[in-house]
C-alpha cells in the first residue's frame, strides 16, 4: 500500500442554505478544494450521500457532479452508508490511491435536506425498516431508548447530556462555517422542548444542507500540491446489528469499537496518542458512547467528561472543535468529509481560535443510522 495524504480541502457553510441546490453546494465545495491544490485534473471522484433521490429526487449523482466540475468523463460513484457516507467514501478514495489506481481522487460529500417536506421518514429509512420504522420510531426515538439505557446502566443523567451540548455550541460559535455560531447555557439545554425523552431540542443535531470535499494523493506527490500535507494514517470500517432490539448491550457501540479497532492496529496508534477527535454527535448520548467506544474515556464514564471539561478546547482531549454535528449541522452525506477537514486544519495549525496546541495525531468517526455503520480515520501531521 502506498502512504497517502490530504493537500486541500473545501467546504461550504453549513445551515438551511435557501438559494444553493444540491449540485451548487457540491461545486462550491469541490471548486474550492482544486483552487487550493491548483490541481487542473481528477483521476476519480467519490461523492458521499444519504439520500439526494428522497430529499431532492435526484439519483446517479457519480456523473451528475463530476459533469458539474467540468469533468464529465472521470470515474465517478456515489458512496452510501447513511450518515457515514461521507467517512466511506473518504475510505474508498484513501484505498484508490493507497492501491495505486488512482493518482489524484476528489473525496466529497452532499445532503440537500432542508428542501424536503419528509426529513424525518427520509431519515428514518436508515433503520431496520421491518423492526423499526414500520412501528413509528425515528432516529430521535432510537437515541432515546440508547440514553435511557446508558442512564440505567451508567448512571447517566439528563446534566450530563446537557453538557456535550453546551460544549459544542461553545466551540461552534468559534467556526465561521456553523448552522450555529451561538452559546447556550445548561440551563437554555435542559428547558429545551423535549423531541424524544430524555432528549431535547438542543441534545439534536438539526437538519441541514451543506458540501464538503477534499483533495486525496499518494503522500509522495503531495509537495505539488502543498506544503503542508496530512497523511491518512488509517481506515477503518465495520458493521453491526442494524435493529437496537439484535445488540447485545444498546448502551453500547459495537460497531464503533470494531471500526475503532481497525484503525489503530493500522495506524500503529492507540487511544493515548489522539490530540483532537471529531466524533459523530447526531444526538447528544451519541458523543458519550462514542467515545467510550473508541477507548477515548473508560467504559462508563463518558457521561462525565464534558460536564468535566476533559473534552473541551483547552481539555485533555478536546472532541469536537469545529461545533460537532450538534453546532455545525449534519448535512447527513457531507458529515465525515467535514470531520475530516477540521482535523486537517487542526494538523496543519489552521484552525484559528478553534487551535488545539501542538495537536499532532487526530481521529475522526462517523457513524450511520443508530450506530450499525462506522468509519475511523486516523491522520497525522507530516
Ligand atoms: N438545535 C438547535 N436549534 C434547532 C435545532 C437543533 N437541533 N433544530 C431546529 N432548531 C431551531 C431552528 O433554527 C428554529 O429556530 P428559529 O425559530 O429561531 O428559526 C427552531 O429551532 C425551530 O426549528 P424547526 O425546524 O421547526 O424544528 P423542528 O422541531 O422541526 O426540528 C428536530 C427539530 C430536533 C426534530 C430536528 O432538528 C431533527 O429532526 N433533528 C435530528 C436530525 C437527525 O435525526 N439526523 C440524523 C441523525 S442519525
Amino acid at each position: 500500500m502506498r502512504d497517502v495524504a490530504i493537500v486541500a480541502a473545501g467546504m461550504t457553510r453549513f445551515g438551511e442554505l435557501w438559494d444553493a441546490s444540491l449540485r451548487d453546494l457540491f461545486a462550491e465545495a469541490a471548486t474550492e478544494a482544486l483552487k487550493n491544490a491548483k490541481a487542473d485534473h481528477l483521476d476519480a471522484l467519490f461523492v458521499g450521500n444519504m439520500s439526494a433521490g428522497q430529499f431532492v429526487g435526484q439519483e446517479h449523482l457519480g456523473p451528475l457532479l463530476a459533469d458539474e466540475l467540468g469533468m464529465a468523463g472521470v470515474a465517478a460513484a456515489r458512496v452510501e452508508s447513511a450518515c457515514a457516507s461521507g467517512g466511506v467514501a473518504l475510505r474508498s478514495a484513501f484505498i484508490e490511491v493507497a492501491s495505486g489506481a488512482s493518482d489524484v481522487v476528489l473525496a466529497a460529500g452532499v445532503e440537500k435536506m432542508t428542501d424536503s417536506t419528509e426529513v424525518t421518514e427520509v431519515l428514518a429509512t436508515a433503520s431496520d425498516q421491518e423492526l423499526e420504522a414500520y412501528h413509528g420510531i425515528t432516529f430521535p426515538g432510537l437515541y432515546a431508548m440508547i440514553a435511557r439505557a446508558h442512564m440505567e446502566r451508567w448512571g447517566t443523567t439528563e446534566e450530563d447530556l446537557s453538557w456535550v451540548s453546551v460544549k459544542n455550541h461553545k466551540h461552534g460559535a468559534l467556526n465561521p462555517k456553523a448552522q450555529f455560531r451561538s452559546a447556550v447555557s445548561l440551563d437554555d439545554v435542559m428547558r429545551s422542548s423535549p423531541v424524544a425523552e430524555p432528549l431535547r431540542l438542543l441534545h439534536c443535531s438539526p437538519v441541514s444542507d451543506g458540501a464538503a470535499a477534499v483533495l486525496v494523493v499518494p503522500l509522495a506527490d503531495a509537495k505539488r500540491y502543498t506544503d503542508r500535507p496530512v497523511r491518512i494514517a488509517a481506515s477503518g470500517l465495520a458493521t453491526g446489528p442494524m435493529a437496537l432490539a439484535s445488540r447485545k448491550d444498546i448502551a453500547f457501540l459495537d460497531a464503533v469499537e470494531a471500526s475503532a479497532r481497525r484503525a489503530y492496529k493500522m495506524a500503529g496508534h492507540g487511544p493515548a496518542d489522539i490530540n483532537v477527535a471529531e466524533v459523530h454527535d447526531c444526538f447528544a448520548i451519541a458523543e458519550i458512547c462514542a467515545i467510550e467506544a473508541l477507548g477515548l474515556v473508560e467504559r462508563g464514564t463518558g457521561n462525565a467528561a464534558a460536564r468535566k471539561g476533559d473534552t473541551a478546547l483547552g481539555g485533555r482531549l478536546p472532541v469536537n472543535t469545529s461545533g460537532g454535528l450538534k453546532a455545525k449541522g449534519h448535512p447527513v452525506g457531507a458529515t465525515g468529509i467535514a470531520q475530516a477537514i477540521e482535523i486537517f486544519e487542526q494538523l496543519r495549525g489552521e484552525a484559528g481560535a478553534r487551535q488545539v496546541a501542538d495537536a499532532r495525531v487526530g481521529l475522526t468517526q462517523n457513524m450511520g443510522g443508530s450506530g450499525a455503520s462506522s468509519v475511523v480515520h486516523i491522520f497525522e501531521r507530516v
